[in-house]
């Protein structure tokens, strides 16, 4: 069974392709590499003996979708094409509204076409509104977004349950991910952040590379343990299982659902910057600044229906976490670039 991947490229992305491969999928990757580099889906291949089909091209693109349909007997498709930096969202509106929902429009339009209609899509736990308690569940309250990435999540959402409810035979999965890290345990493949990263692991493992002097704990004021944020931080290979696990949930059900990705445990940065010296017997820099505008102060998941319905939980616990992000990182010191 041959899936679809638009956005295969990605960080996300390539560690699903190789979990794909090597649970007997067939891949075929759509990228337009706006913020990836193919090498990752070389090493794809070099992991797993398998082989990736690849094009190269925007999934605005309708003809190319069209053309892609017809040369390959595709099952379902998993969608992570799309923009994802917060700061650049808000800086860059258009942009971010452009790509990330005219992609799921003329996805969703072509698929319909051709009478593919499973589909899994990546959203994020940042639809959930501030004010919830924890843990979140699926049905914890959404929208109130503080950035125009979070509402194309959270449009994204009501464009594909709509679409789903309007016709029966469509399964559609909508996947809420918390905060994924790490890297495939080979060191091969990873997160390859462009310019200053945004995200704590990848700052913290650009630190103890030398590439930045030291970590920016934004506040140490918050109503938490220690007074830093805390947030469910996920094996990026237990989150591509469960792309595995919501495929073959999609291909044995219809209708629209939505699911947490997360291990339901939270960790503050502090607890988070020990736990990479500890893993890697280093000690990473940090000085305490300003909050981060729009952070909140916990967030995480409960992880109880996805158990329950997918059959996936998270394995890998935070050791694993932080020795495969700095293997990642320690092999590949300018990412794919080399
Ligand atoms: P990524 O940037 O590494 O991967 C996204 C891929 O999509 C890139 O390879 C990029 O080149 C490609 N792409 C973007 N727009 C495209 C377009 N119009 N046509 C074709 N290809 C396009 O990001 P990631 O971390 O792997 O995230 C994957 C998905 O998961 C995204 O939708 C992201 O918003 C979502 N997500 C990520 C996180 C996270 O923390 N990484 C959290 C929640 C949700
Ligand atoms: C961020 C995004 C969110 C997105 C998620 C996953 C913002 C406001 N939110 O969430 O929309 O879904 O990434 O991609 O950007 N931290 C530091 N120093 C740093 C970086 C982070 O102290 O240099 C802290 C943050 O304040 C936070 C924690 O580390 O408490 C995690 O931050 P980050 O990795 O950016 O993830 P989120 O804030 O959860």
């Amino acid at each position: 069974m041959n899936v679809l991947v638009t956005g295969g490229a990605g960080y996300i992305g390539s560690h699903t392709c190789v979990e794909l491969l090597t649970s007997g999928y067939e891949v075929t990757v759509i990228d337009n590499l706006c913020n990836s580099n193919p090498k990752s889906l070389a090493r794809v291949e070099e992991l797993t003996g398998k082989t990736v089909k690849f094009y190269k091209g925007d999934v605005r693109d309708e003809a190319l979708l069209r053309r892609i349909f017809s040369e390959n007997r595709i099952c379902g498709v998993i969608h992570f094409a799309g923009l994802k930096a917060v700061g650049e969202s808000v800086a860059m509106p258009h942009t971010y509204y452009d790509n990330n929902l005219n992609t799921t429009l003329a996805l969703t339009k072509v698929m319909a076409e051709v009478g593919v209609k499973n589909l899994i899509f990546s959203s994020s736990a940042t639809v959930y509104t501030a004010d919830n308690e924890m843990p979140l569940r699926e049905t914890s309250r959404t929208g109130n977004c503080t950035n125009p990435y979070g509402w194309t999540k959270f449009m994204t959402e009501q464009i594909l349950s709509g679409i789903a409810h309007a016709d029966n035979r469509w399964s559609v999965v909508l996947l809420r991910y918390f905060n994924p890290i790490g890297a495939h345990e080979s060191g091969r493949i990873g997160e390859d952040p462009r310019g200053i990263p945004n995200n704590l692991m990848p700052y913290i493992t650009q630190v103890a590379v030398g590439r930045r002097e030291y970590l920016s704990v934004y506040g140490n004021d918050y109503d938490t343990h220690d007074g830093t944020g805390v947030r469910d931080y996920i094996h990026v290979v237990d989150l591509a299982k469960g792309h595995v696990a919501a495929v073959k949930y999609a291909l044995e059900n219809t209708g629209c659902e939505v699911f947490n990705l997360g291990t339901g445990t939270g960790y503050s940065v502090l607890d988070m910057v020990k736990a990479f010296n500890d893993a890697n017997a280093l000690e990473v820099p940090y000085r305490i600044t300003e909050r981060r505008p729009g952070d909140i102060a916990t967030c995480y998941a409960d992880p109880t229906k996805s158990a329950q319905l997918l059959g996936w939980k998270a394995e890998k616990n935070l050791t694993d976490m932080c020795r495969d992000s700095w293997n990642w990182q320690r092999s590949n010191p300018n990412g794919y670039g080399e």
